[in-house]
């Protein structure tokens, strides 16, 4: 873990109706109990949900974030799509982009770099996913895999300032799988090794709970984590935060 804030995504999905927001109140009364500790909540849940929940959190430090984005940053004929800036305008603040669940419905790494472009013009964060699925880990491909992702998803963006890395090894999405310790710290120091001196955050995601949070938070130079399945629930949520920075 850094000295940094620590970061807190809650990615949900699609999972979530309007009822599902009262389960914030847990977490924003822990929020303002545990003012004076460094770190950070951002919540994304569907499109749906972003304007209530906006504004739900709007006395609070708790943000919020979309889960992707269209690549165009204007308006459009396009059936279905929300553009970066439509989610701005609801008070979204950050956007993961590059996620492999999107990956594996054919998003490539070009169009990840467009929707990444568009997300920094709307002046929004960007949750930017990396990582190997298992045929690539067990092939010792992740190094190449990752450097190709880093390099076409950023390519040509020069101010890298709203980029933060989540590196979620595919493998681990959802399964209850995580890296060993060795093999996550390597992974994490490879990540920091392809950007100049002044690195992203880097955060970890797949299958963070509040059993195994307390051995990856060891993980030196990790800023946090990007937390699915576990974010549902603000009990679990809340005993993850707690066993991190706590
Ligand atoms: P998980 O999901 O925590 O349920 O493994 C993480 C993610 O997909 O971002």
């Amino acid at each position: 873990m850094t000295n940094k804030y620590i970061y807190f995504v809650a990615n949900w999905k699609m999972f979530g109706n309007l009822r599902s927001l009262n389960s914030l109140d847990k977490v924003i009364k822990f929020s303002k109990t545990n003012k004076k500790k460094k770190y950070k909540i951002i919540y994304c849940p569907p499109n749906t949900l972003i304007r209530p929940m906006s504004k739900r959190l709007k006395k609070t430090t708790i943000q919020v974030g979309a889960q992707n984005c269209h690549h165009t940053y204007e308006f459009g004929a396009y059936t279905g799509q929300v553009n970066s800036s439509m989610i701005k305008s609801v008070g979204a603040k950050y956007v993961i982009l590059g996620h492999s669940e999107n990956r594996q419905i054919g998003e490539t790494d070009n169009l990840i770099n467009l929707k990444i472009k568009s997300a920094i013009k709307s002046g929004l964060k960007i949750i930017f996913c990396i990582g190997e699925t298992l045929k690539e880990k067990r092939s010792k491909k992740t190094n190449q895999i990752l450097k190709r992702q880093i390099e076409k998803g950023l390519k040509s963006i020069k101010n890298k300032s709203k980029i933060i890395i989540a590196y979620e090894p595919v493998w681990s999405i959802g399964t209850g799988a995580i890296p060993k310790e060795a093999a996550l710290t390597q992974t994490i120091s490879f990540i920091k090794s392809r950007f100049a001196k002044k690195y992203p955050k880097i955060l970890y995601g797949g299958s963070v709970n509040n059993k195994n949070v307390e051995k990856l938070k060891k993980i030196p130079n990790i800023d946090g984590f990007l937390i699915g399945g576990a974010s549902q629930s603000s009990k679990k949520f809340i005993d993850i935060i707690q066993k991190t920075i706590i």
